[in-house]
């Protein structure tokens, strides 16, 4: 099976990254830099997704022009955190469908417990993105697909904006068939499962809730 990474290595990604990361960065930035970031990275992961020809007219006569295939995309956030994805993804797909996936992080055990699940109808004909800034044990990500794949979804992709090894392994030891969008692969975990050298909770961070 694939076990795909596709580490988003543009300049400006990198560069917006950078700001993010930085602890004096204040919520309002951060949030903008969350915004901006997410406009390129949908351009980056609905690079491969499947093309269809129609036939239109334009002003001066009729040819065959290409569309993205299927029903509408669907953006899967997982709660809260990924929802500052959201506003910029909707910027260049917005038609797109939005789930919510509603899941803590069990503090002792790390592990991720499902308290919402709300997802559009015809899940078979349409592709999914599911969205979380930061794969640190993987647990959640893990969950969410768990749960994704019940709907049988045409196809998954998990984007972040920041993974670590752990994750990455985690997350494809259980869903190999689910390819990792992602601008940066950390050094690791630390004992409270948080990314390092990462940007601390993104979450806080989106919200402005330390
Ligand atoms: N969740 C976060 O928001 N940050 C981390 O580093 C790990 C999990």
């Amino acid at each position: 099976m694939s076990r795909a990474v596709h580490v988003i290595d543009h300049p400006l990604v990198q560069h917006k990254l950078t700001l993010m990361r930085r602890k004096d960065t204040s919520t309002k930035s951060f949030r903008e830099l969350a915004h901006e970031v997410s406009i390129l990275l949908a351009y980056e992961l609905t690079r491969e997704m499947p093309m269809q020809e129609i036939e239109i007219e334009t002003p001066l006569e009729k040819m065959t022009s290409r569309i993205i295939d299927g029903k509408k995309i669907v953006l899967a956030s997982i709660l809260r955190a990924g929802n500052g994805f959201l506003d910029g993804m909707l910027q260049v797909l917005p038609a797109a469908r939005v789930g919510h996936i509603g899941l803590y992080r069990d503090p002792a055990t790390l592990k991720a417990v499902e308290y919402y699940f709300k997802m559009p109808q015809d899940m078979a004909e349409r592709d999914v993105i599911v969205l979380d800034p930061m794969l640190a044990t993987g647990n959640s990500a893990v969950a969410a697909v768990d749960r994704l794949k019940q709907t049988q979804p045409r196809s998954l992709r998990f984007v972040c904006l920041v993974a670590c090894p752990e994750g990455i392994k985690n997350f494809h030891d259980h869903h190999p068939d689910v390819p990792i969008y992602t601008p940066a692969v950390d050094r690791g975990l630390n004992e409270h499962g948080y990314i390092v050298p990462g940007l601390g909770d993104a979450g806080d961070r989106i919200f402005g809730t330390k």
